[in-house]
């Protein structure tokens, strides 16, 4: 088993990107090594200039989110965690891989659509190819399986659709150069929304820091947002269904149960019949409580700039020498003579 996962480099990192991502990467990680497998987990730093973007930010952002997956668990002595820019042979296969992946299925990608909207004339090539790049990201490695969001599922088929072909068009049948990787969608992503709306996701980008636990809030500033979280008046409900209805509340209950790796009839069971006034000061120290450590790591290394640059050239380093023969092999198929 052999598990490669992207993440592009944001900053602000917040309770939604730990319990989306971050979180389901660590526990991958402890768990691989019970099946003698291997993760690989990187920076799509060349993903991010698909969008204009600032440099001077996106350094920093790769820098705060390398901080932010050690922090969290992410081990680079047990993990291989790296950046792309510093494994060239991402950028290599991906254009060894534009000759196959055809004009028409990369017409199909509606991250394209969504993010190119009606201005696609005047979107990068970048983020037209941006799902070619994803395959060489997995394929390089000769992943098995990829764990990825459900809006990331498009991309993963193509990959496998480019692997396909690419083997069929250049390879003897008993000698594949790539291996077509699964999917893996976590099945209990927890979406957490706004403290301070319900209705819309958390978000570095929510102009109110209330509505979000940063990554960097101490311990009282994570107790005052969540006492100041919007609510409803009612009581807590004795079950899940009882929460319809009422986005705030579900949000704070689904938030506690994801803190405790509980279900949401759990923390239920516990809270039924309880106002906010109880509810809202458990889950603050529960935050807290898990937090902290990750808090006080974060904050830590984000400053510690000689360590993070020695985190990444060892995982780069690693990358490097695990996708050299996939490298070699899809050159040699395609008829590129290198000596
Ligand atoms: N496109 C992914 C996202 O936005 C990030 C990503 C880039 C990725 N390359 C990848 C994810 C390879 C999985 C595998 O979430």
């Amino acid at each position: 088993m052999r598990i490669v996962s992207g993440i592009q480099p944001t900053g602000n990192l917040h309770l939604g990107n730990y319990l989306g991502a971050i979180r389901n990467w660590v526990r991958m990680q402890d768990d691989i090594e019970s099946h003698g497998g291997q993760c690989l987990f990187f920076l799509a730093d060349l993903h991010a200039i698909s969008m204009p973007h600032d440099p001077a930010e996106l350094a920093a952002n790769t820098l705060e989110m390398v901080a932010a997956l050690v922090a969290c668990g992410i081990d680079p002595d047990r993990s291989i965690l790296f950046n792309q820019a510093q494994v060239p042979a991402h950028s290599e296969l991906q254009w060894l891989l534009n000759g196959t992946a055809r004009m028409g299925w990369l017409n199909r990608m509606t991250q394209f659509k969504d993010k190119s909207g009606k201005n696609r004339e005047g979107a990068s090539i970048a983020l037209f190819t941006y799902p070619v790049l994803q395959a060489a990201d997995v394929l390089l490695y000769q992943a098995t399986h990829v764990p990825v969001g459900e809006d990331q599922k498009q991309h993963l088929e193509l990959a496998r659709d480019i692997a396909q072909k690419f083997n069929n068009d250049f390879c003897p049948v008993d000698a594949p150069v790539f291996t077509l990787p699964d999917p893996i969608i976590p099945p209990d992503a927890a979406r957490i929304m706004s403290l301070r709306d319900g209705s819309a996701k958390m978000s570095k980008s929510d102009p109110s820091d209330m509505s979000r636990i940063n990554l960097t809030d101490d311990a009282d500033t994570v107790m005052q947002k969540v006492r100041k979280a919007r609510t409803d008046p009612e009581v807590l409900p004795s079950e899940a269904a009882g929460l319809e209805g009422r986005p705030e509340a579900a949000n704070l209950v689904g938030i506690y149960a994801a803190m405790a790796g509980t279900g949401v009839d759990d923390v239920l069971k516990d809270f039924a019949g309880e106002g906010f006034g109880k509810f809202k000061p458990a889950l603050g120290e529960l935050l807290v409580e898990k937090l902290s450590p990750i808090n006080e790591r974060f904050v830590e290394l984000k400053q510690d700039r000689e360590q993070l640059d020695a985190i990444l050239a060892k995982g780069a380093l690693k990358a490097r020498d695990l996708g050299a023969p996939t490298l070699d092999a899809a050159y040699k198929a395609l008829g590129l003579v290198r000596g």
